[in-house]
């Protein structure tokens, strides 16, 4: 069994990123900016934003955090968005979900221009992603892939089941898992809060991908000898033992999974960190603006 490290493989990639952005400089290029806006003061996504904020030092990005009240009213939120769409400074804007009620996710994410979305929630970039097209790929999904591609896991012609139809992962992965490209070439099945026998379908697995925010879900008994198990979960479940209070659990039962399986994304430390260098890198690209450069979008 092989874990997929998806730590040591950010560093790398951070790596790789900080590499760019030095080529960048010596070319007389502005260093790539990344703009965080965080409405409230939720706690996993203070945290969140604030990881991303770091990520941006360690590799040589500049970013702004834009820190608004949750009763912002929603007009405030579009404008503010929109200033950074109209700033030339800034090359990439992720607005951290989720928002309050009283504000649509969906205005906000129309109102970010494509070429700046590095979450890649816009309706252009899941539709150009969706046909092959060049396009910002949300920063779970990529990281996944590139934690596969990295760890040469082989995918083609098998059998992917993906538990979980969210926008941000789910559904997206099942085209990524799909499409004609390696890792892909995945015959996919996506099992969903109504599917009747989830079990039934994860035993026909050759790579189960695990994103439906339930700790320990996916138990060992659900598993074939060999499958390739991908972790997204990550609750936060109350324990006193740790300073936090809190411990970060997946979505995977790790004992009993991982003595089955032929690989393996732990919790923490596979494909959250995988998630945060995913995103650096569609900032690196937005600052290239290599993603859109034949292809003109107006907002
Ligand atoms: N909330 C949970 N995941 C994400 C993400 O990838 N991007 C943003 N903007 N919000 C999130």
């Amino acid at each position: 069994m092989t874990i997929l490290d998806g730590k040591k493989t950010s560093e790398q990639i951070k790596l790789e990123i900080a590499g760019e952005v030095q080529q960048l400089i010596s070319d007389g290029r502005k260093v790539p900016h990344l703009a965080a806006v965080l409405v409230g003061s939720d706690g996993a996504s203070q945290t969140y934003v604030n990881s991303k904020v770091k990520d941006c030092e360690q590799v040589g990005f500049q970013s702004t955090l834009v820190r608004l009240g949750a009763d912002i009213n929603e007009n405030l939120l579009l404008q503010t968005v929109q200033d950074i769409n109209d700033n030339e400074e800034i090359d990439g804007i992720i607005v951290q979900l989720p928002l309050p009620d009283h504000i649509s996710v969906q205005k906000v994410t129309e109102r970010i221009r494509p070429e700046k979305d590095v979450d890649g929630f816009h309706p252009v970039n899941v539709g150009r992603m969706v046909k092959g097209l060049p396009a910002y790929i949300s920063a779970t999904p990529y990281g996944i892939m590139q934690l596969l591609e990295r760890y040469q896991v082989e995918t083609t012609g098998k059998h992917c089941v993906i538990i979980g139809r969210s926008d941000i992962v789910g559904t997206p992965m099942s085209i990524l898992m799909a499409r004609k490209a390696t890792p892909g070439n995945c015959t996919v099945t996506l099992c969903h809060s109504r599917t009747p026998d989830i079990k039934a379908h994860t035993l026909q697995a050759d790579v189960v991908i695990a994103a439906l925010g339930r700790p320990g879900f996916l138990t060992g008994d659900m598993i074939k000898d060999g499958a390739v198990v991908v972790d997204v979960g990550i609750t936060r479940v109350p324990d006193a033992t740790k300073k936090r209070g809190y411990a970060l659990k997946g979505d995977v039962d790790f004992e009993t999974v991982s003595s089955k399986c032929s690989f393996i994304t732990p919790v923490p430390g596979g494909v959250g960190p995988m998630t945060r260098a995913a995103l650096l890198w569609n900032t690196l690209q937005a600052a290239k603006n290599s993603f859109y450069q034949s292809v003109s979008i107006t907002d």
